[in-house]
């Protein structure tokens, strides 16, 4: 999705605007696109491909300025080109978007009728004319700041779809307007300057009071003081976040990719989500700690996990332990299909957004579908200040630290460490289970950091084999139980990392269809640490060596009779059953990696693909 960074203040140079792209590269772009107000004239450079490209022509900008924006554009309408980055150009006002503009077709005849010209093929030039357009119907003589705000009411009234706008124009050099609706952005506050950001990666190296515009929202900037109004015009009071995100957490720290730092930083991912929630000597959760504070949880009968990706899967996992403990009816969503069909919730059903970013436009819809019906709505989520956890009755963060790669990774063994958390509290709060019990559940997981981190050491053993899986066209995934979600995890790890197709199945229905895929070039990553599945995915296994099948077997350490049966096998410590999907997980992130990376792939931006999905 989109990048938008915006200033105004004392001074700025190209390279504040360039660095802070750059902390939002991984939102995913495929151009970008400087704007620069300096002595009454705007300079804009722009560049098709990755920030290198507009690296270069840094240099026609000015030294400094004290109003400025910054984009990378993820292309919707109109191919990745210099003509299509933003930001776009009407005459005395330039303007930067993130989102989708609807009905910019019809409102593109209108503008080309009263006689604009049209310089690309995108929908946010569209609303840079139509700026201009209203910007120049003043017949009333307003000043231009009065002229503008009238003219940006006008736009967002004619608009449709999603929008976060910068806007500047040379008429007005010290004000930055920002504009919200549908996308992500928050504005950064300082004593010398303010700025706006679709992400507060961008911002935490300048300032560290966030505050979170919501929809319907139109920030007036200067270098020294704010104005946010509805697009109603109705003043706006808002206190700021703190956030405690450090700029070093957005470095590399020594790893030559975000998503190898991120995998390696699961075991502390998962400490931080449990950190001061449970007490494992006495089986108390602390439920206010967790974030609940709104939310009876004593009256849910019934839970719906709502997500896309490995958000998704990350439900569909915990969901086994949710009911083991709670007792209570578990369902995982696809957010993206959710509102689809008749809701049915009421108000002993807690639907819960998973969602590592915040700003899934998909999971963010779904969980207002399901407040407005009546359900008591909770966000888990990595970012905070985000748009879903604002929609919801309460938010409990997951504590993972800034996730970059655009493969999640850590926020998926935290997002289930989350909800085993919330299953106990349930459990705890609907004397489901006694202390006893629920002291027991702590004490595994306490331990699972501990075995994730040696799990992790399983890295250069899977370097080394991934070398021999590059060539790969297809892979099938197979897991049973908490081991399934795992396998579409794995799946979906593979294919966005590597581009190799792979798919996942409940081993179990192996036999229903899918095994007439295998071949003896057909690779199966079979997921059989001794569980409770064990003798059944054995028994997969052995049909597809039947058929000639290779077999890449996650296994538990010492079963040499699974290894006999591999061709390739990777081996996890014995622990708890409940354990076991954690450290099965960790091989996975590691082979997707390594293979995407012998095979000279962007690790951390994969083709096509962005970090935070927030167009429908
Ligand atoms: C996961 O590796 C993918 N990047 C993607 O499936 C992601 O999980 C999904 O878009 C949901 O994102 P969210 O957790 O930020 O809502």
């Amino acid at each position: 999705m989109c990048g938008v960074i915006g200033f105004v203040g004392d001074e700025a140079s190209p390279e504040f605007f360039y660095n802070g792209l750059k902390r939002l590269e991984y939102r995913g772009y495929d151009s970008a696109g400087i704007a620069m107000l300096s002595h009454g004239q705007m300079y804009i450079e722009r560049a098709e491909g990755k920030l290198s490209a507009l690296e270069k022509k840094l240099v026609h900008l000015p030294l400094k300025t004290s109003l400025g924006m910054g984009h990378t554009r993820w292309a919707t309408h109109g191919k990745p080109s210099e003509a299509n980055a933003h930001p776009h150009k009407s005459g005395n006002i330039v303007i930067l978007h993130n989102g989708i503009i609807e009905n910019y077709k019809e409102i593109k005849s209108f503008l080309q009728e009263n006689g604009y010209v049209f310089e690309s093929e995108t929908d946010t030039e569209v609303a840079a004319h139509l700026l201009h357009y209203e910007f120049h119907k003043n017949t009333i003589l307003l000043s231009p700041l009065e002229n503008m705000k009238r003219s940006i009411f006008a736009l967002v009234s004619r608009i449709r779809g999603a929008f976060a706008f910068g806007i500047i124009c040379t008429d007005i050099p010290d004000v930055l307007f920002a504009v919200k609706y549908g996308s992500p952005l928050v504005l950064g506050l300082s004593d010398t300057a303010h700025y706006m950001a679709s992400g507060i990666a961008a911002l935490v190296e300048h300032t560290r009071s966030i505050l979170i515009m919501e929809d319907r929202e139109i920030a007036y900037l200067t270098a020294k003081n704010k104005e946010i109004v509805t697009f109603e015009g109705v003043p706006v009071s808002r206190k700021p976040i703190h956030v405690s995100w450090a700029a070093s957490m957005l470095e590399k720290n020594g790893y030559d990719h975000f998503m190898l730092k991120e995998i390696h930083e699961q075991p502390q991912a998962i400490a931080q989500t449990i950190n001061g929630r449970i007490d494992k000597s006495t089986g108390e959760i602390d439920l206010q700690s967790y974030g609940i504070h709104h939310i009876p949880l004593k009256n849910i009968n019934r839970i719906q996990l709502i997500a896309c990706g490995t958000s998704y899967y990350a439900g569909i996992l915990a969901r086994y332990f949710l009911e083991s403990h709670t007792k209570i009816p578990v369902e995982v969503e696809l957010a993206s299909e959710y509102r689809y069909r008749t809701c049915t919730v009421n108000e002993h059903t807690l639907c819960i957004a998973i969602s590592q970013s915040g700003e899934t436009i998909d999971t963010l819809q779904a969980i207002r579908y399901a407040r407005t019906h009546g359900a008591h709505t909770l966000a888990v989520v990595n970012a905070p200040g985000s748009s879903i956890a604002h929609h919801c009755h309460d938010e409990s963060l997951i504590y993972a630290g800034p996730e970059v790669g655009v493969a999640s990774t850590k926020a998926f063994v935290a997002q289930v460490t989350s909800l085993i958390i919330l299953g106990l509290g349930i459990a705890q709060t609907q004397n489901i289970m006694t202390s006893t019990q629920i002291a027991a559940v702590c004490e595994q997981l306490v331990h699972i950091p501990y075995l994730v981190e040696k799990t992790l050491s399983l890295s250069s053993s899977i370097e080394k084999m991934a070398a021999k899986l590059i060539h790969l066209k297809s892979v099938l995934f197979i897991g049973r139980g908490p081991q399934y979600p795992v396998a579409l995890e794995g799946a979906l790890k593979l294919k966005e990392l590597s581009y190799i197709h792979a798919e996942a199945y409940a081993a179990g229905e192996l036999k229903h269809g899918p095994i007439a895929l295998i071949d003896d070039e057909m690779y199966t990553v079979c997921l059989a640490p001794r569980d409770s599945y064990y003798e059944k995915t054995m028994s997969n296994i052995e049909e597809i060596r039947a058929r000639g099948g290779k077999i890449i077997s996650i296994g538990t350490t010492g079963d040499h009779e699974l290894k006999q049966l591999s061709d390739e096998f990777i081996e996890v410590e014995p622990c708890a059953e409940m354990i076991l999907p954690f450290l099965t997980t960790v091989p996975l992130h590691l082979l997707a990696y390594w293979i995407a990376l012998k095979k000279g792939h962007d690790v951390d931006q994969p083709r096509n693909l962005a970090k935070s999905v927030t167009v429908e």
